[in-house]
């Protein structure tokens, strides 16, 4: 992780969860991370901690809601300003509701396409053309793909959207190398992980989201940091494509 030091990563969803968990590892291996969601005091609250703790790097707080692409755009027009452009992008806010294919609201669907889809498109097309412009040919774009995105699961809008991330991952794959260009291009896909995904997905019904963590040891958040900072360590020449993480205890 060495030859991160000092330089840009951007972690969307980094209020709660593998985001935050992910951003603080980067911190830690002194890296300059743009943290970003909606509950931007959260991350905040991350960056005191790290700093008061002495950590490497530096966490920025960024608001941005990742369906509205004027904020996105605005984002990474601030961060081309401060610091010339990213050289490490992490799409990992992501989010699903109980919605079910023949009954589901129209709104949900789209909220998730836009999260889930739109948002991590946009943030790759603009994270390579920030490093294109600056000639960095080692950065690198991981995705948070998930279980759901190899099988279809009971949530099975979600897992379209999932299936969406192993598609733009392999077609992103694809264009870099007619570009003869070294940029990196990951997927990483959890099985089920205790963070606030499951708990908003069952907001209703509390019980049940502590009944689905309970059912099993489930992986942590740190568990998936753990996973980016495998993926980032890698040799130049090891372009790891798709890490499937299950706990031990799933099917
Ligand atoms: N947990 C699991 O079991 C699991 C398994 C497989 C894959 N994954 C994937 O892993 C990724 C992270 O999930 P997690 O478990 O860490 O979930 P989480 O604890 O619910 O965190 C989701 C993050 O996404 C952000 N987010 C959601 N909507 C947003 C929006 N409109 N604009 C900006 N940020 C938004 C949230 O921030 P704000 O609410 O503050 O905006 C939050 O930081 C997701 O892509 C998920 O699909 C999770």
């Amino acid at each position: 992780m060495e030859r991160w030091a000092g330089r840009v990563a951007l972690v969307t969803g980094a209020s709660v969860g593998i985001g935050n968990a992910t951003a603080r590892a980067l911190v830690q291996h002194g890296m300059k991370v743009v943290g970003c969601a909606r509950d931007v005091d959260k991350i905040r609250e991350t960056a005191a901690e790290l700093q008061q703790a002495g950590a490497a790097g530096q966490l920025y707080p960024v608001q941005c809601d990742l369906t509205v692409e004027a904020e996105i755009r605005a984002m990474f027009d601030n961060i081309e300003a401060e610091d010339g452009g990213v050289d490490v992008c992490i799409n990992n806010a992501g989010l699903a509701t109980q919605d079910r294919l023949l009954s589901g609201s129209m709104e949900a669907f789209r909220t998730m396409t836009e999260v889930n889809i739109l948002a991590p498109t946009l943030c790759t097309q603009l994270a390579v053309q920030q490093m294109r412009k600056r000639g960095v040919d080692d950065g690198h774009i991981i995705t948070l793909n998930s279980m759901s995105g190899h099988r279809v699961g009971g949530l099975a809008f979600y897992s379209m959207t999932k299936f969406a991330t192993k598609a733009l991952n392999d077609g992103l794959r694809m264009e870099l190398k007619d570009m003869k260009s070294h940029i990196r291009t990951t997927c990483i896909s959890p099985g089920r992980v205790e963070t606030e995904f499951i708990p908003r997905i069952y907001k209703d019904d509390p019980q049940k989201a502590r009944d689905l963590h309970a059912a099993m040891e489930c992986l942590q958040a740190k568990d998936i940091a753990d996973t980016v900072l495998f993926v980032l360590g890698a040799p130049p020449h090891v372009e790891v494509h798709d890490v499937l993480v299950r706990p031990t205890e799933q099917k």
